[in-house]
C-alpha cells in the first residue's frame, strides 16, 4: 500500500454517487481524469472551512469535482463552471442533477479564456476557485482568478504534482513546465499565500490578499 492508498482507505468513504459519476464518464467515452477521491474530499473540506458562497470551477468534465465543491458549500451558494465541450456539460449537468445541485450550477460553455473575460467585464466576484482545465493556461487562469477574487478568496489548482514529474528535472514536457511555472508564481506572488498539498495528484492552494 502507498501513502495515498492508506489515506484514502482510512479517510475517504465509499461513495456510490461519485462512483456513478465515474461510470457515466466511461460510458460516454470521456477522459478518466476526474479529481481523485482524496483530492475531492479536500475540496469539500476547503469550501466548508472557508464558508465560500460563490464558487468558480475551470474544467467541469463529468461533474465529479463540481459535486465535491458543492457538498462543502452552504445552501445559498452557487457554482459557475467553465467548460469547453458541450458534451461534457451535458454529462456534468445530469450528474449535478442526481446530486441535487442543478438549481445552483451555471455552466458557461466555450473556451474558459473568453468566459473569464466576460466575468471580469461584468464585475463578477468569487470566494473560491478550482482550476482544472488545460495546463498550458494555468498561469493565465491564475491571473484572471486573482482579478475575480474577493478579499480572502481561495484559489486551488489540480494536478500540480503531475505524478511527481514536477520535481523530476529530467522531465521537460510542455504541461509539466506549465505546472512548474504555476507553482512558482503561486509561491512567489505578492498577493498570494500558497502551499502545494500532496493529496490526489497535488492541489496548490492559495489565499488571496487584496
Ligand atoms: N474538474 C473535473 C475534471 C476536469 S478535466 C473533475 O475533477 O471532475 C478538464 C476539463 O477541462 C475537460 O472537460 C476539458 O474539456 C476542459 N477544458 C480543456 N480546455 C479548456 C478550455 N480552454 N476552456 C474550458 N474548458 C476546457
Ligand atoms: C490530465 C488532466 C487533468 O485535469 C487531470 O486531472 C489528470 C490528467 C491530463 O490531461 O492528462
Ligand atoms: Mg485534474
Amino acid at each position: 500500500m502507498n501513502q495515498q492508498e492508506y489515506i484514502t482507505q482510512l479517510f475517504v468513504k465509499e461513495d456510490p454517487l461519485l462512483q456513478k459519476v465515474l461510470q457515466s464518464i466511461v460510458e460516454h467515452n470521456m477522459p478518466e481524469i476526474s479529481i481523485q477521491p482524496d483530492g475531492g474530499k479536500l475540496l469539500t473540506m476547503l469550501v466548508k472551512m472557508s464558508g465560500a458562497k460563490n464558487i468558480l470551477e475551470i474544467g467541469a468534465l463529468g461533474g465529479y469535482s463540481g459535486i465535491c465543491l458543492m457538498r462543502g458549500a452552504g445552501s445559498g451558494s452557487q457554482l459557475t463552471s467553465l467548460e469547453l465541450e458541450q458534451k461534457h456539460v451535458d454529462v456534468a449537468y445530469q450528474n449535478m442533477k442526481h446530486a441535487g445541485f442543478e438549481q445552483r450550477v451555471k455552466y458557461m460553455i466555450g473556451d474558459a479564456k473568453h468566459s473569464l473575460q466576460s466575468l471580469i467585464k461584468n464585475d463578477e466576484t468569487f470566494d473560491f476557485f478550482f482550476i482544472d482545465a488545460d495546463k498550458g493556461n494555468y498561469v493565465n487562469y491564475l491571473e484572471w482568478c486573482i482579478q475575480l477574487a474577493n478579499p480572502g478568496a481561495i484559489i486551488t489548482a489540480d494536478n500540480t504534482l503531475r505524478k511527481g514529474t514536477v520535481y523530476d528535472a529530467t522531465v521537460t514536457d510542455k504541461d509539466t513546465d506549465a505546472i512548474r511555472q504555476y507553482n512558482q508564481i503561486a509561491a512567489e506572488h505578492p498577493q498570494l499565500e500558497s502551499l502545494l498539498i500532496p493529496s490526489g495528484d497535488g492541489l496548490t492552494v492559495s489565499v488571496v490578499q487584496k
